[in-house]
């Protein structure tokens, strides 16, 4: 059965933060200190996660699952939750491609520690990997994520392609007068090591609170900034994707942005979010949560947690409101929420 909002938008993509911890503290993302870490008896464990999986995959014909963090990579074991997803399947009569078989199975993740995890991740059946990667530039890698990484970072991407990840996306969010003068490098960088580079608009979820409107590049500045050194053509629609892509008219393989400020793409919108500590969020910028955790741990039954899930899907909106004087900031920040 499909979950459907009330702007008849079917939800297809559950993203699941399976920690609120990182090992870096991006600051666009986390203060350099002081922050609150979930008590790890209200995290989800493997068996919670696994059972609302299950009620969105095989009730409700979700057919992408991914896995966010924090850093996911942080949390032990992953594999193992991993190889629990992957042995999930997507019911046969589904409109869906992988009908019959388990989810599309993604992570996103800051790289750092990849090498360790990413055969076993790949043998467990994690399917695709997205890197963030916002500098090629040691300092100002230093300066964005508060540690001296940048090495292990691309060691990490190296090894998501070795252990056969296909496609590796890199994920850069630029802020002006920050990181805006490595457009080019960046997509230089995705050429040459064949990645799809994704270039992010900056979004009001950062912890100090300090975005503005002026530090985010948009997506027609990104775009005619490649375009002028590596001509770009549009490639037709992204469907429910947050990126735009572009190929390089040389043939050199493609990029994208997301436009989550200049274009929002809301409309389109088939995700939801569960935290780590078992919210269910129907928006990135939701202000509204629903506790599953707590409904599971009172021994509600799968019928009742689905029915729960229908109605916070119910109350799904039309879109964020970012441009808009009404806007709302979360409490939660990207690191809480998962992005
Ligand atoms: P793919 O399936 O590989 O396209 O992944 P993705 O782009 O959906 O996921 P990823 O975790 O790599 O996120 C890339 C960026 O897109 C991050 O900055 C996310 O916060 C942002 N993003 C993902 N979903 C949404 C969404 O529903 N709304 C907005 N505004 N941003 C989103
Ligand atoms: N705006 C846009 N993207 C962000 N990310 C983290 N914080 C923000 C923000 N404020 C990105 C990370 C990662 C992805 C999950 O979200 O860089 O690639
Ligand atoms: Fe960690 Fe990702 Fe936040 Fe950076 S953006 S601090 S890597 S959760």
């Amino acid at each position: 059965m499909d979950l459907v909002d009330p702007f008849g938008r079917t939800i297809r993509d559950l993203r699941i933060s399976v920690t609120d911890r990182c090992n870096f503290r991006c600051t666009y993302c986390m203060p350099e200190e002081g922050m609150i870490w979930v008590p790890r008896s209200e995290v989800l464990t493997f068996e919670e996660i696994e059972r609302l999986a299950r009620i969105f995959v095989e009730r409700f014909e979700v057919d992408g699952l991914r896995l966010t963090g924090g850093e996911p990579t942080v949390r032990a074991h992953l594999p193992v939750l991993v190889g629990k997803l992957a042995a999930l399947r997507v019911p046969t009569h589904s409109a869906s491609p992988r009908a019959g078989h388990s989810p599309d199975l993604a992570l996103t993740t800051n790289g750092a520690t990849f090498r360790l995890v990413a055969h076993e991740l790949r043998q467990a059946g994690l399917d695709r990997v997205n890197v963030s990667l916002d500098t090629l530039r040691a300092d100002r890698f230093l300066q964005m994520t508060r540690r001296d990484e940048l090495v292990r970072v691309l060691d990490g991407i190296e090894a998501a392609k070795e252990a056969g990840f296909q496609p590796v996306k890199i994920n850069a969010v630029m802020q002006r007068g920050v990181n805006d003068d490595e457009i080019v490098d960046l997509a230089r960088f995705g050429r040459d090591h064949d990645v799809e580079v994704r270039f992010i608009e900056f979004m009001p979820l950062d912890a100090s609170g300090h975005w503005a409107s002026a530090d985010v590049v948009t997506q027609d500045e990104i775009v005619a900034a490649i375009d002028e050194v590596f001509p770009l053509e549009q490639m037709t629609s992204r469907g429910a994707a947050p990126a735009d892509r572009w190929r390089y008219l040389d043939g050199r393989g493609t990029v994208g942005v997301i436009p989550s400020v200049s274009k929002p793409f809301c409309g389109d919108c088939d995700r939801v979010r569960l935290t780590a500590d078992g919210q269910f969020r129907t928006c990135l910028f939701a202000t509204t949560e629903f506790d599953l955790l707590k409904m599971m741990r009172k021994g509600a039954d799968d019928n009742a947690v689905a029915a729960e899930i229908q109605r916070a899907v119910g109350t799904k909106w039309a879109g964020h409101q970012i441009n808009q004087v009404s806007f709302v900031r979360p409490k939660r920040t990207m690191s809480q929420i998962g992005g």
